[in-house]
């Protein structure tokens, strides 16, 4: 199997003390920061934009994992890519022109990703897979952190496994929401290769170990 990445989700942090939290994960076996973008329309919920994913960027040294919870994103993905982002993922059920979309954060030199609610079945992507460089299966609705886990998740990222097989074998899959080490070891084995983790991560004692402990989970 293939080494698994660690996105923990600076939504979770401490805005009060971005830097130190940022600097927490830089010094951490954490492999991407995940960035939250929420915009109160798409999802009931509102949490930053720019100027804080900009001071994040200032001091991280791990690439940004942008996950735009946003109507109509087309409209801001240059200037994401101007705020530093490294992945960006979409909402499938935000996007009319998907394929679209796919082919503009491209175009930007980013990493491009679709999301999927729980609700919307991994068949969907069927003709739009062989573009993408990554899936993210919400294994929570999306809104909000620290929300309990859905247990579907798992037939879902065994179906999209077979759905990628032979067609895009680089595809990663990555899952958010109500990932802790209690499910960790059950989404790798599925199929999972990012690993999105908010609460579990920021209200742990010691985030450091956490993400250490959830980059140490081992399926074999
Ligand atoms: C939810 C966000 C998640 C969230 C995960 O809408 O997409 O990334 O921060 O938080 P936890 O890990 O607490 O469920
Ligand atoms: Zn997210």
């Amino acid at each position: 199997t293939r080494p698994h990445l660690i996105a923990p989700s600076m939504l979770a942090a401490d805005f009060a003390h971005i830097q130190r939290d940022v600097n927490m994960i830089n010094a951490s076996q954490a492999d991407w920061f995940h960035i939250d973008i929420m915009d109160g329309l798409f999802v009931p919920n509102i949490s930053f934009g720019f100027p804080v994913m900009k001071a994040i960027h200032q001091y991280a040294n791990k690439p940004l994992d942008v996950h735009l919870m946003i109507e109509n994103p087309d409209r801001y993905l240059a200037e994401f890519k101007g705020a530093g982002a490294r992945v960006v993922t979409v909402h499938y059920e935000a996007c009319t022109h998907l394929h679209r979309t796919i082919a503009a954060i491209k175009e930007l030199g980013c990493l491009a990703g679709v999301a999927l609610n729980p609700h919307t079945p991994v068949h969907l992507l069927k003709d739009i897979i062989v573009d993408l460089d990554m899936v993210l299966i919400m294994s929570v609705n999306p809104g909000f952190g620290g929300q309990t886990f859905i247990e579907n998740t798992y037939s879902k990222i065994r179906d999209l496994r077979m759905l990628s097989k032979g067609v895009n074998d680089d595809l990663l899959i990555e899952i958010d929401g109500g990932v802790s080490l209690s499910n960790a070891a059950g989404l790798l084995e599925a199929g999972a290769d990012v690993l999105v983790a908010g609460s579990f991560v920021f209200n742990s004692a010691d985030p450091t170990e956490t993400i250490q402990a959830l980059k140490a989970v081992d399926i074999n």
